[in-house]
């Protein structure tokens, strides 16, 4: 009798975690607009590989949120039902074997024995010379974004009363002739490029028309439109961050951002960077792999200490994979400890 009550039991449980996933399944597809059972997705065949996908997301997610060693917490976004290829094409920090302009240095001022003028917080967010988040979408060109961010911030912040121009990613991805376009590039080739060939197309005049570009197999360069009109800021300089009285790269590193705006970076991302929802992102599944994505670091801090943990230094970092990623577009990741490589090639520029 108890047995079929336990059986009789277990048999409920399984059929509600079923209708909760698919109700789950259903609610996410709506949320994100996937419908596809519509003519221009794949239909049923599609559908169940998707839905499966979805489901070995959702499970690693809930794994990771009961993980008391993360300090991170994850949730679904865009990225829940989409393949292994799929994500791997969106990564397009190349680092090339030879760089243009020689590894270029950019020296900073605070050293080691004047870290305490570092401040405790820094935060570029609220900024007037930062641009609202954007989307690379299915284009391996976070190398694009994460170049313009630091110009575009640069150039607006030379200005008296602080005016953004937003500047073009799409010139570079169809220009840049160091770089390679949807399949990946590197911010001091793409600042060498702006420097000698004339300058940063305004957005305005060169918008981005890459986001849907590596779903439709035309990842290749594609005409470079680039006219002088276009022109909306220039390079002076740029180079990887470094000090002659500091070895401590995370330490140069605030202080470059102090000096120079938002740094673009590069770093390693595992499985559960794609689901980042909130905290400090400090997962070991990224320590030994190899730099694959570009982003910016656009400030620093410490969380709160409580009763257990005395806090945890972080970067806040800029994405470009929407608004839907992380907070609000941003995240934060453990500083100090080259989380995911992020301390490994911290690069900067000044606009002219
Ligand atoms: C840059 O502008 C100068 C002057 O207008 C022109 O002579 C030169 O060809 C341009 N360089 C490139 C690479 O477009
Ligand atoms: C940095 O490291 C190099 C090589 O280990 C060393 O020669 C140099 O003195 C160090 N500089 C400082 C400021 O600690
Ligand atoms: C931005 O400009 C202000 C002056 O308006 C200057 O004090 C500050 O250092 C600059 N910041 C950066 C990152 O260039
Ligand atoms: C990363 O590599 C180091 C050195 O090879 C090793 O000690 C460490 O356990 C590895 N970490 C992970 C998460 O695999
Ligand atoms: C951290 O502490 C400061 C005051 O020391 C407080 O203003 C802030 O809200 C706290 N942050 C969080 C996330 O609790």
């Amino acid at each position: 009798m108890k047995f079929v009550f336990v059986l009789f039991a277990l048999t409920v449980i399984a059929a509600v975690n079923g209708a909760s996933a698919d109700a789950d399944w259903e609610a996410y597809k709506k949320l994100y607009g996937k419908d596809y059972q519509q003519k221009s997705f794949g239909g049923q065949s599609e559908e169940t590989l998707r839905k499966n996908q979805f489901l070995k997301t959702d499970a690693a997610i809930q794994n990771a949120n009961q993980d008391r060693n993360n300090k991170f917490k994850q949730d679904h976004n865009v990225f829940s039902d989409m393949f292994d290829f799929e994500i791997a094409a969106l990564m397009g920090a190349k680092k090339p074997a030879n760089e243009k302009g020689s590894r270029p240095t950019l020296m900073t001022t605070i050293g080691r024995e004047n870290r305490q003028a570092l401040p405790a917080i820094l935060d570029y967010r609220t900024h007037k010379c930062m641009a609202p988040i954007r989307n690379q979408a299915a284009c391996g060109s976070c190398w694009s974004f994460a170049s313009i961010n630091s110009l575009e911030f640069s150039a607006c912040n030379k200005t008296a009363t602080k005016v953004l121009t937003p500047l073009s990613e799409q010139h570079l991805i169809d220009c840049d002739l160091y770089d390679n376009a949807c399949n990946g590039g590197w911010p001091t080739n793409a600042w060498y490029y702006i420097k000698t060939n004339n300058g940063s197309a305004k957005a305005a005049s060169y918008a981005y028309s890459s986001a849907t570009c590596c779903t439709t197999s035309c990842c290749a360069k594609k005409t470079c439109k680039y006219t002088a009109s276009m022109l909306g800021a220039k390079v002076s300089n740029y180079g990887y961050v470094g000090s002659s009285s500091s070895n401590n790269t995370a330490l140069v590193m605030q202080s470059a951002l102090l000096q120079y705006g938002p740094l673009a970076v590069a770093i390693a991302t595992a499985p559960s960077f794609m689901s980042y929802k909130s905290g400090v992102y400090n997962d070991v599944a990224c320590d030994n792999k190899t730099i694959d994505h570009a982003i910016n670091i656009v400030g620093f801090g410490k969380t709160n200490a409580t009763e257990c943990s005395s806090g945890t230094d972080y970067w806040i970092i800029r994405n470009s994979w929407g608004t839907t990623w992380g907070l609000l577009g941003y995240g934060m990741i453990q500083r100090g400890v080259n989380k995911c490589s992020i301390e490994s090639y911290p690069m900067a520029v000044i606009a002219a």
